[in-house]
């Protein structure tokens, strides 16, 4: 078990990018042009990085695209008003609000503003009842959706299978637990998270593991039982002075010692983040073609 596969995150995303542009194409055929607008509040530089990805991937999709970037010190008013102005755009199908916002601003409100017709993260109430629902017209949030793609890639057995998801947040753990349970999974799901009494013990049962608590290094290797299939989410900057940049990329999951033990592990960079930027795409054709029709 000293070769696990590693699962190629770019490869997979590729894939799902290739689709996109070819369903694009007939899109615009039609007279319609996909249109994502992306809100950055602030200016924490990881999310000016991911912002400027998915900016740049709607670009080379052909997407209309608007990249609208705020003051921390925006007011809660401001956001809103610019939500409003968005949700009655007909260029734009998609609306994304980078989060985490600074902490003045209420999320959950902000998140509730948007018009779920056009909520591509799958954030707001409406499309978190779709996925418990799983009615496909709702949004499936974009990390975890590229998480299962990836288990499908990788050729990974979901039905009747174990999977224990490591964080409980609405962007990731939820719906990803939901994802693994649904009908078209057929997965027997636990969720642990920071409180849960034994984690290493609950994630040594997983045939599947998906870490999502936003730890570096946390989970090791006598968490994983031999020959599971580990899904990293995490994606932490630690301390790197060999580096240029000061830092570099680590996972939730201690990666030298746990893939010698799994039979697949998504690596971290490469893995799970490449497919967030491709669902978000996916999501946004999604949205211009129900919107359209
Ligand atoms: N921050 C980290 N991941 C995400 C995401 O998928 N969507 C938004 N809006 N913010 C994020």
């Amino acid at each position: 078990m000293d070769t696990p596969k590693v699962i190629d995150g770019k490869a997979v995303a590729a894939q799902v990018l290739e689709e996109c542009l070819s369903e694009a194409e007939a899109l615009k055929a039609k007279g319609v042009t996909p249109g994502l607008a992306v809100v950055l509040v602030g200016e924490d530089p990881a999310s000016q990085v991911y912002v400027g990805s998915k900016v740049k991937k709607c670009g080379e999709l052909g997407f209309h695209s608007e990249k609208i970037t705020l003051p921390a010190e925006t007011s809660q008013e401001e956001l809103l008003a610019v939500v409003q102005k968005l949700n009655a755009d007909p260029m734009i199908h998609g609306i994304l609000v980078q989060s985490p916002p600074p902490p003045h601003i209420d999320e959950e409100a902000v998140v509730r503003a948007i018009d779920p017709r056009k909520d591509v993260d799958g954030f707001h109430p409406e499309n978190v009842a779709k996925l418990a629902l799983e009615d496909p017209t709702g949004f499936v949030p974009c990390t975890p959706a590229g998480c299962i793609k990836l288990l499908e890639a990788s050729g990974t057995q979901t039905n009747g299978a174990e999977a224990v998801v490591i964080g409980r947040s609405m962007i990731v753990g939820k719906p990803m637990a939901l994802l693994l349970v649904s009908k078209k999974s057929n997965a027997t799901v636990t969720i642990a998270h920071s409180r849960s009494k034994d984690l290493a013990a609950i994630s040594r049962r997983a045939d599947i593991v998906v870490a999502a608590v936003g730890r570096p290094e946390m989970v090791k290797a006598d968490w994983i039982k031999p020959g599971a299939v580990v899904i990293d989410v995490g994606i932490n900057r630690i301390e790197d002075a060999s580096r240029k940049s000061g830092y570099r990329l680590v996972g939730d999951v201690d990666y030298n010692e746990v893939a010698p033990r799994c039979s697949a592990i998504t690596p971290v960079p490469g893995g799970v983040g490449p497919m967030t930027i491709a669902m978000l795409m996916k999501n946004t054709l999604q949205a211009a073609r129900q919107l359209s029709c």
